[in-house]
């Protein structure tokens, strides 16, 4: 059985807690699209490590972990992470695909220079413009730096098509040599993924796709132009790793139990005061890339359910229900409405401000929840907030986070 993990808001919903949790049952754990700018935490007997592009499942040993084609990858920040995992004692079982875009020095600069007249607030990890090179067919692969002439070739066309921005601020040799010299400890992970991954299935050895970022924030079907670049939906499985879409089994969507987003873009349930404060506070809400504090606001069911029939979601995972444990009401948005009338998300909504979010409570149980070891011995009051969200989603909820570690999880 092949299991899809994907984030049903704007990221940050504790997919790499859940990934690590689910691993053991798993050969290989792929991650897919986007690149470093994903902070996917995992603690682990104390230790908090924060993947970036390393799929979160390699903490456990004998997991196969593979980055396929749709990633783009800058090789300085993936030896990096391959670096400080060995510190730990531990060697990742890694494949990297030949196909893989490379993030080069140059897509970092084009990313903060069309920051300062289109501010999406980008993690400046160069995404965006490896995707746009992607896009635009003068991208580099990994395999180019198989063949020193062609990737030479390849960077002073890029280097040529991109002067009116670069303004010569980057050296075609100094790229050069340093990316052939990275190249060589990265050489050994390299490999066809797509072909790996199609004889694991044919082995019916078990997949866990773990997804980047969240629906929200998909380049089609998210908050555009405040998005990614990638296919953060379901969809990018298939063309960020050339596995059919009919070889994914399961499709389990990771929400939290509120709402945050880091950078640009709306947020119809947004807290401006006092209550995102209190969620930025007690659930760290503070970039896992970029330590940028996360803007924080109430549950948005109306995203949420867009986001389950985007990706057919068949199980529900809720994270950091812990978080809400203090306060004497919660809130959720059922609804929007524009100008009175009822709407449904949409992706092209021009004007977000005219989105009124139509917000209902629930009493708080207010008692510390993050111990409890057993669905059951949940208050009241949280078990009723569940239901109810199950029932307004029609999906059903199978995990329930109460904390960081893998034993503060729930089986509902
Ligand atoms: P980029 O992916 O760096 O181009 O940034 C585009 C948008 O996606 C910005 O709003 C980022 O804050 C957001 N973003 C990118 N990666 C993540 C993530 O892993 N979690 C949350 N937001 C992200």
């Amino acid at each position: 059985m092949n299991l899809a993990i994907i984030g049903l808001q704007w990221g940050d919903e504790g997919k790499g807690k859940i990934v690590d949790l689910l691993a053991k049952d798993y050969n290989y754990i792929v991650r897919y699209q986007g690149g470093n700018n994903a902070g996917h935490t995992v603690d682990v007997d104390g230790f908090e490590f924060v993947f970036h592009l390393l799929p979160s499942g390699v903490l456990h040993p004998k997991k196969i972990g593979v980055i396929s084609e749709g990633v783009v990858i800058n090789p300085k920040e993936l030896l990096k992470e391959i670096d400080l995992l060995e510190t730990k004692g531990i060697t990742p079982n890694l494949y990297v695909s030949l196909g893989c875009h490379l993030i080069m020095p140059y897509h970092i600069f084009i990313d903060s220079a069309y920051e300062e007249s289109q501010k999406i607030g980008t993690t400046m990890r160069g995404i965006g413009p490896t995707y746009i090179d992607r896009v635009g067919r003068c991208g580099i692969r990994m395999a180019d730096l198989l063949n020193e002439k062609v990737f030479a070739q390849k960077i002073k066309l890029n280097l040529l098509q991109k002067e009116p921005i670069l303004k010569g601020r980057f050296d075609s040799d100094e790229i050069i040599i340093e990316y052939l010299s990275l190249f060589e400890r990265v050489k050994p992970y390299l490999a066809d993924t797509r072909s790996i991954l199609n004889k694991a299935i044919a082995n019916s050895e078990p997949i866990l796709f773990e997804g980047a970022q969240g629906t929200l924030l998909d380049i089609g079907f998210g908050t555009y132009p405040y998005v990614t670049s990638s296919h953060t939906t379901v969809g990018g499985i298939s063309i960020g790793t050339g596995i059919s879409a009919n070889k994914i089994s399961k499709i389990m969507g990771v929400m939290k139990a509120y709402a945050t987003r880091v950078g640009e873009g709306p947020f119809p349930t947004e807290l401006k005061e006092q209550e995102g404060e209190y969620l930025r506070m007690k659930g760290r809400e503070y970039g896992a890339t970029t330590g940028r504090p996360r803007r924080c606001g109430w549950l948005d069911l109306v995203a949420i359910r867009y986001a389950i029939e985007v990706n057919g979601i068949n199980s529900l995972v809720i994270t950091k229900l812990d978080v809400l444990s203090d306060l004497p009401k919660i809130k959720v948005c059922t609804e929007y409405r524009i100008n009175g009338k009822p709407c449904e998300f949409q992706p092209w909504i021009s004007d977000w401000s005219e989105v009124e979010p139509i917000i209902i409570e629930f009493p708080g149980w207010c008692r510390d929840i993050s111990n409890i070891k057993d669905y059951s011995e949940l208050p009241e009051e949280a078990k009723s907030y569940l239901s109810a969200i199950e029932k307004m989603l029609g999906v059903k909820i199978g995990l329930v986070s109460v904390g960081p570690r893998r034993d503060q999880t729930l089986n509902k």
